[in-house]
């Protein structure tokens, strides 16, 4: 029986765990990995017992991008015809918070597909990079403008029009990445991270991501808007009540997403 290309693991208590799992290729996204991807977090985004998610590779790449031998001899219509932003969308859609742990290279489609989490942790030897302009093409996973939100204009501009690589030191600098730690500890971190948010006001978590998120793409006025109305919203569930109870009576919270 051969592994499959995308693994699922659950290393703890209210965590998911996603792994690329095609080391012969440096975790390079192919169709399989990608429809793998989005079926994961389609349905762990549906799964109540999952409240925060890691998507990871292995030590040597996170992804080194799209599958440059499976799209090599492709037109325009094959490519058209892969839809490949219908596949991205319902990673980026999830609903759940989405950490990277990134350790190797997040190159291209992989570097992309780190910007669609929430966090980043990243090993202190990751390299990052969008070098499609180096074989022809452009960064087609969201990189021209998720970098650009992250980094602004003329960081980005450098890292796509040179294709040059940078270091995780680099890209905690342009505030690409949340966290750098040393190689080893980064799916340690991740996880430990994740279990923290898990343990966290379920619905709270998920109006945070949902405004930070859409908010980014509204005028700040129409943005405080929105955090405005999430947060009435809240003041109508159980854990808002029980967190404040909590705090009041000096005791731990216990959360039900209700
Ligand atoms: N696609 C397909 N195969 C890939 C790959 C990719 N993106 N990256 C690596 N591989 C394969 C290599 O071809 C090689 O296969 P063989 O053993 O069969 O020769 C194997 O993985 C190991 O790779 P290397 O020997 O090159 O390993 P390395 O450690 O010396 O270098 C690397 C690693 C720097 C990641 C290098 O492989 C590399 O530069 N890869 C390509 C990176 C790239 O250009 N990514 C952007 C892709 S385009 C994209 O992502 C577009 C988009 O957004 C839509």
């Amino acid at each position: 029986m051969t592994t499959p290309v995308v693994l699922l693991e659950r290393p703890a208590d209210g965590v998911a765990l996603v792994r690329i799992n095609r080391p012969e290729a440096r975790n390079a996204l192919n169709m399989e990995v990608r429809r793998l991807l989005a079926q994961h977090l389609t349905e762990l985004g549906e799964d109540e017992a999952t409240r925060c998610i890691v998507l990871t590779g292995n030590e040597k790449s996170f992804a080194a991008g799209a599958d440059i031998k499976e799209m090599a001899g492709a037109g325009t219509v094959d490519m058209m015809l892969r839809n490949t932003l219908k596949l991205w969308r319902t990673i980026y859609g999830c609903p759940k918070p989405v950490i990277a742990a990134v350790n190797g290279f997040a190159l291209g489609g992989g570097c992309e597909l780190a910007m669609t989490c929430d966090i980043i942790v990243a090993g202190e030897s990751a390299r990052f990079g969008q070098p499609e302009v180096k074989i022809g093409i452009i960064p087609g996973g969201g990189g021209t403008q998720r970098l650009t939100r992250a980094v602004g204009k003329y960081k980005a501009m450098k890292i796509c029009l040179t294709g040059d690589l940078f270091s995780a030191k680099e890209a905690s600098e342009m505030g690409l990445v949340s966290e750098v730690v040393p190689d080893a500890e980064v799916e340690k971190r991740a996880v430990a991270m994740a279990q923290q948010i898990a343990g966290l006001a379920p619905l709270a978590v998920q109006q945070i991501k949902e405004v930070v998120l859409a908010g980014q793409d509204a005028s700040l006025e129409t943005a405080l808007r929105l955090e405005t109305k999430a947060i009435l919203l809240l003041f109508s569930t159980l854990d808002q009540k029980e967190g404040m109870a909590a705090f009041i009576e000096k005791r731990n919270p216990k959360f039900q997403g209700k």
